[in-house]
């Protein structure tokens, strides 16, 4: 696996394998890497045998609160890893690479509206700090396709529509929830939680799933679908749970349910102490 800090270097990496009729694929990742992300570049080999895995923890996504400055590193076990799993090159740059005109007038991708709901309420300016730097990924490695993880619905969501709204020649490709065997989704943000908060943790993907069964199938019951967003609200306060939101949208638009939906999602933001987790499941509305 070839290391590459600069984007020169990447590119020229690149380059000889475009030429030579390879085909790219992209995994962005911040790096912690655990078993979620690794279904990624797993998901990425069985497309190409050329994959890039870009670590990057990208300050433009952060909000002046968050966790960026403790936001775990762990760069010699991510490499380990990311050999084991025959990644071709692994894109290293600091944010002086990334951004060398600094990030206060920085152009940007913006996603309006979805950009603003769901996660996008409580971390304005999340979202366009995550368009801005896959669109900029897109841009120095020129992928034919990419892979991001469905965990990160809204996330993969914008991308998908930042794509399509800017006819950016990339493929991007959905992976699963990789989830603990009690059910919490894999995050780098689960280190955060303590033992007492990690017994309570589980209950996120319990309750998503118990209001999954009880709304699946009838989602042309708008009044069902609202009642079940509101004692799923109730009880994961009850557990302990400081909630966000608990919402079930259209999974196709994002908006909300309406009587010709297809498919929806459950997608919840919740806090434990201090740490912020993020769930969702999609199901059928009939
Ligand atoms: P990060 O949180 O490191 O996640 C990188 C990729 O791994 C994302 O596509 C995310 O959806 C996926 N992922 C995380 N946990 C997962 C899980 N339990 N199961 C499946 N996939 C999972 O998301 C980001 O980084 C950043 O916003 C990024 C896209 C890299 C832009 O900076």
């Amino acid at each position: 696996m070839q290391r590459c800090k600069r984007i020169k270097e990447l590119r020229a990496a690149i380059r000889v394998k475009r030429h030579a009729g390879q085909h790219i694929v992209l995994v962005p990742t911040m790096g912690n890497l655990h078993d979620g992300h690794i279904s990624l570049v797993r998901k990425a080999r069985e497309i190409s045998d050329f994959v890039v895995v870009s670590i990057f923890v990208n300050p433009l996504q952060f909000g002046e609160n968050e966790d960026l400055d403790n936001y775990p590193r762990t760069l010699e076990e991510d490499q380990a890893k990311l050999q084991r799993e025959g990644a071709s090159v692994l894109f290293l740059p600091d944010a002086n690479e990334m951004y060398p005109d600094g990030q206060q007038d920085l152009t940007r991708v913006s996603v309006p509206k979805f950009n603003a709901m769901l996660c996008g309420v409580s971390r304005p300016v999340h979202f366009d700090g995550v368009t801005t730097v896959v669109n900029k990924l897109f841009n120095i490695v020129q992928p034919d396709s990419a892979v991001f993880g469905e965990k990160d619905f809204q996330q993969l969501f914008l991308i998908r529509k930042m794509v399509k709204d800017l006819s950016l020649p990339v493929e991007v490709v959905g992976a699963p929830i990789m989830r603990e065997k009690d059910g919490l989704a894999m995050s780098s943000r689960n280190n955060y939680l303590s033992d007492s908060e990690r017994n309570i943790a589980p209950a996120l993907s319990r309750v998503l799933q118990e209001t999954k069964e009880r709304c699946a199938g009838k989602g042309k019951d708008l009044e069902l679908l609202r009642q079940a967003e509101l004692q799923a609200n109730t009880v994961l306060k009850e557990i302990g749970f400081d909630i966000d939101y608990v919402q079930i949208r259209d999974a196709d638009t994002l908006l909300a349910p309406a009587l010709e939906t297809k498919q929806l999602v459950l997608l919840a933001a919740a806090t434990l102490g201090s740490t912020r987790l993020i769930d969702n499941m999609t199901f059928s509305a009939d």
